[in-house]
């Protein structure tokens, strides 16, 4: 497949990245730098993290993004409220969809958990409709994960 990304080995460079560094935020920005170098076709790669009832813009590569996202509201409150992950083919068809960019056209968001509970979100845009599959669903919900054993053990 044109798109076909390798997560084993993007798994891999974050671990290797990421390894005895104690710091959320260099994690974090390392992290959206890693994603937005191995992945084609994307727009925005980077993180929110819930403050109380509000998502907050965190490390990110792209273009400038909004800064607040309430629980429940867009793409991204919305895998938060519903603690699920988002795949989204078409932007424009999801209701409540933020467009922080107006050349996305379609989105996933993956949530981080500490202990279960939501903490944040990982969120992928591309300027490409049904840019993101199953596989990339699986992948970066893999790539989640190891990141979760970063940032809290
Ligand atoms: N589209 C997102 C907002 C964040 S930007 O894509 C970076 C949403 O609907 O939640």
């Amino acid at each position: 497949m044109e798109n076909s990304v390798n997560y084993g080995s993007v798994c891999n460079q974050l671990e290797a990245l990421t390894q005895g560094v104690p710091h959320k935020i260099a994690n974090l920005a390392n992290a959206s730098a890693l994603l937005w170098q191995e992945l084609p076709e994307i727009n925005w790669a980077g993180f929110y993290i819930l403050e109380e009832k509000t998502l907050v813009l965190g490390p990110f590569q792209g273009k400038p993004a909004c800064i607040e996202i309430p629980v429940g509201r867009g793409v991204c409150g919305t895998a938060v409220q519903e603690n699920a992950t988002q795949l989204v083919e078409d932007v424009h068809l999801f209701p409540g969809h933020i467009a922080c960019d107006s050349a996305s056209r379609s989105e996933i968001v993956v949530p981080i958990r500490d202990g279960g509970k939501v903490w944040g979100v990982l969120d992928l845009d591309s300027p490409h409709l049904a840019r993101f599959t199953r596989e990339d669903q699986a992948g970066l919900e893999m790539f989640v994960k190891v990141l979760e054993k970063t940032l809290f053990g």
